[in-house]
């Protein structure tokens, strides 16, 4: 299982999130992000290539180091300057209003705690500030939700403590944001119970 963590699941994680589709997705999220960044769950560093020209600085966490060695040739060829830190967003040292934007793609269904990150990425965020996501979780429709509880643990038990079934939209929603914008839809051609999205961004 050690090895399996370590070296196979992030190179798998890598593969399956590096594709066009997702890229496409991760461009038109990013597009409009600036000033003092945070990316929580930084992974294996795709969204680097898709951060917007001007961003010269970047604040990164994740826990895995194992996901964070496959992020080190991104970081090489990156214009953007990354400060790291190995933690989980659970409980995060920055102090309140720290940051103008702050970004999670496909993290918030792995922090086992999600609700205590939530809250404390709202802290971290600077009044006005924006919260970018772009997340998988629970469909809408019954037969698809179905499948998502059923296979759950199936699934968290390979892909790291990835959980298929969590109703982003009201998880983002139970935070005082001012105002929050979340598409939802279906990213063919992957599994419905995999590939339920919700793409949007919350402000404080
Ligand atoms: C499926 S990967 C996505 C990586 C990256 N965000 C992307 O879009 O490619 C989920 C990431 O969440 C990270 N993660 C797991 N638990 C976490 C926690 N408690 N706090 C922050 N990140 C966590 C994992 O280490 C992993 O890098």
């Amino acid at each position: 299982m050690g090895f399996y963590r370590r070296y196979v699941f992030p190179r798998l994680c890598d593969l399956i999130l590096r594709q066009p589709r997702v890229s496409a997705l991760r461009q038109s999220l990013l597009a409009n992000v600036f000033g003092r960044v945070l990316e929580v769950g930084f992974g294996t560093g795709l969204n680097l290539l898709h951060y917007p020209a001007g961003l010269q600085y970047l604040t990164t966490i994740d826990p895995s180091n194992d996901m964070h060695a496959l992020a080190r040739h991104r970081l090489k060829r990156s214009h953007i300057k990354v400060n790291h830190f190995s933690l989980s967003g659970e409980s995060m040292p920055f102090p309140d209003q720290s940051f103008d934007h702050v970004v999670s793609t496909f993290t918030l269904c792995s922090i086992p705690n999600v609700v205590q990150a939530l809250q404390e990425i709202h802290r971290v965020m600077k009044t006005g500030g924006r919260f970018w996501l772009l997340e998988h979780g629970l469909s809408p429709d019954a037969s698809v939700q179905k499948w998502q509880h059923r296979l759950n643990r199936w699934h968290a038990a390979w892909a790291q403590g990835c959980q298929l079934d969590r109703p982003m939209r009201a998880l983002v929603q139970a935070l005082p944001f001012r105002e929050v914008q979340i598409k939802e839809f279906y990213l063919p051609p992957g599994p419905r119970y995999l590939t339920y999205l919700y793409q949007g961004m919350a402000v404080k």
